[in-house]
């Protein structure tokens, strides 16, 4: 059942009472190719879905923010000025969106709000970029007169997750959270911020996500290990080239791998490689689309699930199973979708196999796995907006 405004509004107004207050929304992503490639300076391909965050919000002219969790049942008190702010993450997000506001120079009070979503919780569909983005979103209208631009408050979630939650995450899911469009994929150069959309309408083919409901959990040292794995790659390349201008593995060649690989670790080398290989993909799936070519790109989806779970290693069993389910069916493209550890696959299926598909995913998965997959089907929405 789709989230409603009236939902929120009652709630809010059961829990905070008063006035009512001003009401937001945020997309949760899709991402159709261009996986674990935004920290690295590479390309992205994600849209906003319709799923999303919802908050009702009011000032209160203190310095106290006063929450409630609609979908966990949870109200919290937390000062602005305590620096500590709240334990729980749902409550931290918002903390976090705050004060990274006021370090950008807006001028943020206290205020009573209370949201909910329906993104769920642990798909890699970004649930939590969308509470981030919604309320960087509702505090540059409410207390910024809108002065920050969109870039910074995808870059105000981001640092959120860096500084209060210990994701070292890119910008890819908030930036898709902001800047969604109905109907259109877009690409971010993740080095340049420069970004285009794409009208997505892949006449004869739909996209759907399969959700194998194995939570994926991207705080904590994962996420984290890979990113450093990349890290040291760069840092190995620089060290032999120190007149190379170079950041990130968007900047490093197939050679500079091989040169590099005696001195860091195998590991590091499989991450690296599936970085590489994944550059190259998103380029190679942006000239298919432009050709219409949709059995390429999903070609290239299969591969991107083969380096996520071989090489960069994100996957788990149950998204694995749901990828050779796919390849079964003769499903144009799939991978697991997302930071990986859990969470959904993403499905490029032509029209007349999809109910085949949809049905045959969740008879096997539920005989193997005993969990019953939700299909979601992947529609592009509109990013961070006011609804009312
Ligand atoms: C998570 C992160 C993103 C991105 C993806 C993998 O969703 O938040 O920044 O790295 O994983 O592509």
């Amino acid at each position: 059942m789709r989230l409603t405004i009236d939902d929120v509004r009652q709630r809010f107004q059961k829990h905070l009472g008063g006035e009512p207050g001003s009401v937001y929304a945020s997309p949760g992503r899709i991402n159709l190719i261009g996986e674990h490639t935004d920290y690295n300076g590479g390309f992205v391909f994600p849209g906003a879905v319709e799923q999303g965050m919802i908050a009702e919000i009011r000032p209160n002219g203190t310095r106290t923010i006063m929450a409630y969790s609609i979908d966990l049942k949870d109200y919290a008190e937390f000062s602005l000025d305590d620096p500590a702010g709240p334990k729980a993450s749902h409550f931290r997000y918002i903390f976090g969106v705050a004060k990274e506001m006021e370090k950008l120079g807006v001028p943020v009070k206290g205020f009573d709000t209370a949201f909910a979503g329906d993104v769920p919780l642990g798909a890699g569909m970004s649930s939590s970029a969308a509470l981030e983005s919604c309320f960087a979103f509702a505090i540059n209208d409410l207390f910024g007169d809108n002065k920050i631009g969109k870039m910074d408050l995808a870059k105000a979630g981001q640092s959120t997750e860096h500084n209060y939650l210990g994701v070292n995450c890119g910008i890819m899911d908030q930036f898709a959270s902001v800047f969604g469009k109905k109907g259109n994929l877009m690409r971010l150069d993740c080095r340049s911020g420069e970004f285009e959309y794409f009208p997505w309408n892949p006449k004869g083919y739909k996209l759907v996500l399969i959700n194998s409901c194995v939570k994926h959990e991207l705080a904590g040292s994962p996420y984290n290990d890979r990113r450093n794995s990349c890290e040291n790659v760069v840092k190995a390349i620089k060290a032999k080239h120190p007149e190379k201008k170079i950041e990130t593995l968007r900047e490093a060649t197939w050679d500079e791998l091989k040169e590099v690989s005696g001195d860091v670790s195998a590991e590091d080398i499989k991450r690296a490689t599936f970085v590489l290989g994944e550059k190259d993909r998103v380029l190679a799936v942006c000239d298919a689309l432009e050709r219409g070519d949709y059995e390429t790109v999903g070609q290239k989806m299969y591969e991107t699930h083969y380096g996520l779970s071989k090489e960069y290693e994100v996957s788990c069993e149950e998204l694995d199973f749901l990828n050779d389910i796919a390849k079964e069916c003769s499903v144009t493209g799939s991978r697991i979708m997302g930071g990986g550890f859990g969470g959904c696959t993403i499905n490029l299926v032509a029209d007349e196999l999809y109910d085949n598909f949809v049905k045959t995913a969740v008879a096997k998965f539920k005989d193997k796995s005993v969990k019953e997959p939700i299909v979601i089907d992947g529609v592009i929405g509109d990013g961070s907006r006011k609804l009312a």
